[in-house]
């Protein structure tokens, strides 16, 4: 059985959250079971989600650790304990800390709502990025499944799915023209990882078999 990981951060709704946790009660990742949702507060709507849906919940706050690497080092530790295949990020707003993304190699997934690498980057999260590709004049988004590395949201893209830009979208309706489409294209990404078939060649992701 698969074990993942879910990090969430403090303003996050948990709809990818919740996605992947039935995605994986109800068969379509197959035998995988979140273990472990971790989140920055414990009023968070994620982490009441994860609580409601019995999932065991973790806090790491950053704001309670006086330097960035002390933060790392007790979200590493926590997140052991939980001993994740897979550790997902779903409304992650923040940089990973290093020694978390050393720990587990190509084996932490993000999910972004645009095409990257457009529209990513430090402070680019939630409406912001949905503003910035209105703003753009493109015609089409998406969202992006990508292993995470140390950079903000440069990791090797695993999968990308689009949705259309209308006319008089605001970055609410662009928003919630995308969220159904990013549930579907994470839990086709964890799918595929947890049946063995993403090769990463350099930046490329490969589907094998
Ligand atoms: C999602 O749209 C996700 O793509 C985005 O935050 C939202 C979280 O929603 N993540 C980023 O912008 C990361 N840069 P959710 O809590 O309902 O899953």
């Amino acid at each position: 059985m698969s074990r993942i990981a879910i990090l969430v951060s403090g303003p996050s709704r948990g709809s990818n959250m919740q996605a992947i946790i039935e995605a994986c009660r109800d068969g379509r990742i197959p035998d995988s079971a979140v273990v472990a949702v971790v989140g920055a507060r414990d009023d968070a709507p994620a982490l009441q989600k994860a609580h409601a849906l019995s999932v065991p919940t973790a806090v790491v706050n950053p704001r309670e650790f006086p330097d960035p690497d002390m933060y790392g080092d007790a979200l590493l530790w926590v997140l052991q304990k939980a001993q994740p295949d897979l550790i997902c990020l779903a409304g992650y707003m923040r940089l990973l800390p290093a020694q978390v993304v050393q720990a587990y190699p190509m084996r932490i997934m993000n999910i972004h709502p645009a095409l990257l690498p457009l529209f990513g980057g430090k402070g680019m999260y939630g409406l912001k990025v949905h503003q910035a590709a209105i703003d753009s004049g493109m015609k089409i988004t998406g969202c992006t499944v990508h292993f995470v590395d140390e950079g903000y949201d440069t990791g090797p893209i695993i999968l990308q799915r689009c949705a259309p830009i209308l006319d008089d979208d605001t970055p609410e309706t662009l928003a919630a023209r995308v969220l159904p489409v990013e549930h579907e294209t994470y839990i086709e990404a964890i799918r595929l990882f947890v049946q063995g078939k993403l090769r990463v060649e350099g930046r490329r992701v490969r589907v094998v078999g």
